[in-house]
């Protein structure tokens, strides 16, 4: 396998490690801000291949101008052992290539998980971004991941205070943690330009602020016969007040098939009902969060795109690892219950009377988090020895000697 893999082993190489749909939108502009150091670092990209449509893959790659994968591993899909062993696999042949100085790992899905925990075997030093979040519902797959991926890697850059708070109290080294901002929001801020709201709308047959927009692919929700009829409830209840966008994720597809036989679910265009279609791009989604009446979701970034957005979220969930985006009063926890979901719509202002609002910005959420993230990682941990913050690996050293005596 290293024969296979292009590329050498210069210094300063930092390996970002992606696998799924909202890794890409965060690597997107980690890869930018690193490579706008050239003499300083050479980030390369590796793709566990977690996804692989062209839908959840392909796209994101074109449109966040992302370069091609330096290296591809085709992990596929599989229960969670399978996914993650064969990702685990890749990532650690290819940290044994390459010797980065540094790998970068984003996010809470299972690629995640397997490249902080190859990073800590190889014994390559590690930067976990997203850190710190924590919504305490271990049945989530995702939180599992996060709280391995802060544990092992040596950097953990965070976007909000209270991932802060949380990482402290579960007794990690705060010479470790970098408060740094939103690099998903970084994203969001520079496609904002490109993003033709108008042709989407025209597309779809949708006006601005008649309709609700609904993602919906949480094994809780959708893979659990009671939760996926109690979602089926709380859409036909939505779609008697509002016309209901559906981009569907393929989990969602492959378990609500049958429920979905309804005309009602297939029609599109202006009036009530739903319009089910194949998950979008960056662009065109972005386009209708903006334009949406509210957005209805169990997804993790989409919570943290409508508060950047200030459009109204309902989180069809109940809990959330990003808590600031509830306190910042954009999103609502509104679990599967159809009579909170109507309630907390039919309370929101009229769509025309609140375009145009001003949302404070929480704070580090101004475009600029992967260009901190850079500076960090090319002055404190690759930098000169004298620069170098050697903290977190001096902790790291003895820690495995100890357990090797
Ligand atoms: C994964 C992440 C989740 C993230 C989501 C974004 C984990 C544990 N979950 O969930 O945190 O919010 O991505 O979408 O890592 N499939 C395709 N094409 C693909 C990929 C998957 O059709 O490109 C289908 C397969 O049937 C697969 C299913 O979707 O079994 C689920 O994919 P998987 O990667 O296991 O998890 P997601 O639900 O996408």
């Amino acid at each position: 396998m290293p024969e296979a893999i292009p590329g050498t082993c210069e210094p300063h190489t930092v390996v970002l490690i992606c696998g799924a749909r909202p890794n890409f939108v965060k690597i997107a502009a980690l890869h930018r801000a690193l490579s706008a150091r050239p003499g300083r670092c050479r980030p390369l990209i590796v793709h566990t291949g977690q996804h692989y449509s062209p839908e959840l893959s392909d796209v994101f790659f074109r449109e966040l101008e992302i370069p091609p994968p330096d290296l591809h591993l085709n992990v596929g899909s599989g229960s969670h052992g399978e996914q993650t062993a064969r990702a685990l696999t890749g990532i650690e042949a290819c940290l044994m290539h390459y010797r980065p100085d540094l790998m970068v790992c984003v996010g809470d899905v299972n690629s995640t998980l397997a490249a902080a925990l190859a990073a800590a075997k190889c014994r390559i030093p590690s930067a976990h971004v997203e850190a710190g979040l924590r919504s305490g519902d271990r049945a989530m797959p995702e939180e599992i991941n996060r709280i391995v991926a802060d544990h092992l890697c040596d950097w953990l850059y965070t976007t909000t205070d209270e991932a802060n708070d949380n990482l402290r109290r579960e007794g990690i080294d705060p010479a470790r943690i970098v408060f740094a901002g939103n690099v998903m929001i970084d994203t969001l801020y520079r496609h904002l330009p490109r993003v033709d709201r108008e042709a989407v709308l025209r597309r779809l047959r949708l006006a601005a602020g008649s309709f609700v927009l609904l993602t919906m692919h949480r094994p809780a929700n959708v893979d659990d016969p009671d939760s996926a009829r109690r979602l089926i409830e709380t859409i036909r209840r939505v779609a008697q007040h509002h016309h209901v966008v559906f981009p569907m994720h393929p989990r969602t597809r492959a378990r609500l098939s049958d429920m979905l036989q309804s005309d009602s679910w297939t029609q599109g265009g202006g009036g009530r009902g739903v319009t089910v279609c194949e998950p979008l791009g960056y662009h065109d989604f972005v386009a209708l969060q903006q334009c949406a009446f509210a957005v209805l979701t169990d997804s993790g970034g989409i919570q943290e795109e409508t508060t950047a957005l200030g459009v109204p979220c309902l989180t069809l969930r109940p809990n959330t690892e990003r808590y600031a985006t509830v306190s910042m009063g954009t999103n609502a926890l509104v679990g599967l219950d159809p009579e909170r979901v109507m309630t907390t719509l039919e309370t929101l202002p009229a769509f025309a009377d609140r375009n145009g609002a001003i949302f404070p910005r929480l704070p580090f959420w101004d475009g600029h988090a992967a260009e901190r993230i850079a500076e960090h990682i090319c002055t404190r941990v690759l930098g000169t020895d004298d620069a170098r913050d050697t903290r977190a690996h001096a902790e790291y050293v003895p820690r495995q000697m100890v357990g090797a005596h």
